[in-house]
């Protein structure tokens, strides 16, 4: 990919007459779209009757494009089987959980793990890179679409098959697997991996280590189905191979980028959101640290559907977004869609031109964003994000084990943007790693709601704390191993015996009778949260009501240079959002976190720097009230050359800036 700026939208050629195209590439100029999106849906344009393909039309419109300037990331077609797979074939299709056969008429309706689907798949991969990998307009693959949208693990034969296999892998026999999950429970006890069931419907719940393997295992064979397309693509083509994710389907997105090239995410977020946005960039930035993400698809005003709607954006905060996209580390910045559907289920779905080919009510946003992007295009490809001092886990394996175990209703992503939002209101500059992500050059880590930690994990932060680092674990991490069963030995495991503490009790605390203080703050406490006792450690907080009074549910324990940090339960309510943000900043001051500002909640400040090490900050309005920061010493205005004055800066609603710090060392 060329070292620009993408700003694009998912085309649907297929669907349209030549008139209609040819207007469509016209416009596309006027607006400043230089790359489209397409072919993912389109299986039954490319095989019309099984075995017929004729990728022509495709390869001709990428051409045509490219000609005039737009360049194209083209999908693989495999969230739509056409009807000659599905018809009669009852046995090739996505079973959920409840037991129900999905039919045709919509998508992924095909199960992924049919091995009839696969090789189906295989082949309209293997025709499409072949005859369209090479082309000059070919910038990137978009795998498939969205895995699992829809969809979560399915339950038809061809999984239960494949799902014994993988027990078996896993557990080498099955007293193994017996063991380890403690099956004698209820009579559960197997004597061979076939008679092991899906998690398909009982009287009352599953046993939670079938249920959090289960979506392992299907994350597992959803990573690899889409290494197989990337494999076959690879034959073929040297553009770089990516997938369209978000942070709430069924996939374990560390493990399925594993082998792609780039991140990319799709994201409908409306404004009232925007620290779920925000979070999103981070952690795309962190899948795939030093390669840019693409924001995939996004609304020019809402996402609808037949049966509902969002609110439309204000005028201003596409830009926002689309800048904010850009300075966090982003590549592209994609809309869902060009021109709005004239058929289908998606007919109410804002776009950036009608149906009858008219600018869309979002289209003067569009316009500013093609603005902006042009603006600050030239400073963004010479400068790259700099590295945050602190690191936020965020794993898909451990909202795998909260779907399974979510006591009241726990919500992983909406927990982890909570805590997410107290580190960008207090102007902290943080990376979102994954469980596997190198922690080498932070100097705070946090760690919350992971319930496994396994023993990797566990001896990467130790060495980061040994080092000097400071690791604040929790709230609900480490409580489970790594069968989602209860530790037997301590509370926490391993984790507990070197954080210098004793875990005396795990329980729900009831945030309307229970309170902690720390660092001068009292907040009520919830969730389900582990009470301790110093073993070695010293308590930083304590429990003030509720049915264990006067012991910790914070401590801290020096482990070589550095400190680990318990945090046993959640501050809830305001006064919990002030009390986790006192835990953060008494830490953050330890730690030394240097990339930081104090920029007013609303407005973000992204850090970026040269490869000479000379510093940029991308300043965003978000909220659409304006804001201020402190500048800690002159510098430039990238946009307007003049002189931005050491002290407070003023940012209009949505303005953006880009200010430019004279280098280390040089002179002002
Ligand atoms: C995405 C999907 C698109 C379109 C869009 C509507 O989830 O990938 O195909 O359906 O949502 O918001």
């Amino acid at each position: 990919m060329a070292d620009k700026l993408y700003h694009g939208a998912c085309f649907y050629p297929e669907l349209w007459d030549e008139n209609t195209i040819a207007q469509d590439i016209e416009r596309m100029k006027q607006t400043g779209i230089n790359v489209v999106r397409i072919g993912e849906f389109a299986w039954s344009k490319m095989e019309p009757e099984e075995g017929k393909i004729d990728l022509r039309f495709f390869t001709q419109i990428i051409n045509r494009l490219y000609e005039n300037g737009i360049e194209t990331v083209l999908c693989t077609p495999t969230p739509t089987p056409p009807i000659w797979f599905s018809h009669g074939h009852p046995e090739r299709m996505h079973v959920d959980q409840a037991g129900r056969l999905m039919n045709h008429g919509s998508r992924q309706h095909a199960c992924t793990n049919n091995a009839y689907f696969r090789q189906k798949a295989a082949i309209i991969t293997e025709a499409l890179a072949k005859e369209a990998g090479r082309l000059p307009g070919v910038i990137a693959w978009q795998l498939d679409n969205e895995f699992k949208c829809h969809i979560a693990e399915c339950m038809c034969a061809s999984c239960k098959d494949q799902w014994h296999q993988w027990l078996e892998a896993r557990y080498g026999t099955i007293d193994q697997l017996n063991e380890e999950w403690g099956t004698h429970i209820w009579s559960e006890y197997y004597h061979s991996f076939e008679q092991i069931p899906q998690p398909v419907a009982t009287p009352f719940l599953h046993h939670s280590s079938l249920q959090t393997m289960y979506r392992l295992f299907e994350s597992e064979k959803i990573a690899q189905f889409a290494n197989e397309q990337a494999e076959i693509i690879r034959r073929y083509s040297d553009a770089p191979i990516t997938h369209n994710s978000t942070l709430f389907f069924s996939v374990d997105n560390e493990r399925l980028f594993e082998n792609l090239d780039f991140a990319s995410f799709d994201t409908y977020a409306p404004q009232a959101k925007m620290e779920s946005y925000l979070l999103n960039c981070d952690v795309w930035r962190g899948l795939k640290k030093n390669t840019p993400y693409w924001v995939m698809e996004t609304s020019t005003s809402y996402a609808a559907s037949l049966e509902s709607y969002a609110n439309p954006h204000p005028n201003g905060y596409l830009r926002s977004e689309a800048v904010a996209a850009y300075a966090l580390g982003g590549q592209g910045f994609c809309y869902w869609l060009w021109r709005q559907q004239r058929s289908g289920s998606e007919l109410p779905h804002s776009a950036v031109l009608s149906t009858w080919g008219e600018p869309s009510v979002g289209y003067e946003n569009v316009l500013q964003v093609e603005a902006a992007r042009k603006e600050i295009e030239p400073i963004m490809v010479a400068t790259k994000p700099v590295q945050a001092d602190i690191a936020i886990t965020y794993s898909d394996r451990a909202r795998m084990f909260h779907l399974t175990e979510p006591h009241n209703g726990i919500e992983y992503k909406d927990l982890m943007t909570d805590l997410y939002k107290v580190f960008v209101n207090q102007g902290l500059h943080r990376d979102v790693l994954p469980e596997g992500g190198d922690l080498s050059g932070y100097k705070l880590l946090f760690t919350p709601l992971l319930p496994y930690v396994s023993d990797d994990y566990l001896e990467r932060a130790k060495s980061f704390v040994e080092a000097g680092g400071i690791w604040i674990v929790g709230p609900m991490t480490g409580g489970r191993t790594k069968n989602h069963t209860i530790h037997t030995d301590r509370a926490l495991g391993r984790l507990e015996e070197w954080a210098g503490v004793k875990t005396l009790f795990t329980f729900p605390m009831d945030e309307h009778t229970s309170a902690g203080q720390a660092f001068g703050k009292e907040a009520p406490l919830g969730l389900w949260s582990a009470v301790f006792e110093p073993a070695g450690a010293e308590a930083r907080g304590f429990i003030t009501k509720g049915v264990t009074p006067d012991k910790a549910f914070l401590t801290e324990h020096s482990v070589g240079k550095g400190k680990v940090v318990m945090l046993g339960s959640m501050p809830s309510g305001e006064e919990g959002k002030e009390l986790v943000a006192a835990i953060i900043h008494h830490y953050a001051e330890s730690a030394g976190v240097g990339v930081k500002t104090d920029v007013t909640a609303g407005t973000i400040v992204v850090p970026r720097q040269r490869e000479d090490g000379q510093s940029i900050w991308v300043i965003v309005n978000m909220d659409g009230h304006g804001g201020t920061v402190t500048l800690p010493k002159a510098g430039r205005d990238s946009l307007n050359e003049e002189l931005a004055e050491a002290g407070k800066l003023t940012i209009q609603p949505y303005e953006y800036k880009i200010i430019q710090f004279e280098k280390e060392g040089a002179s002002e």
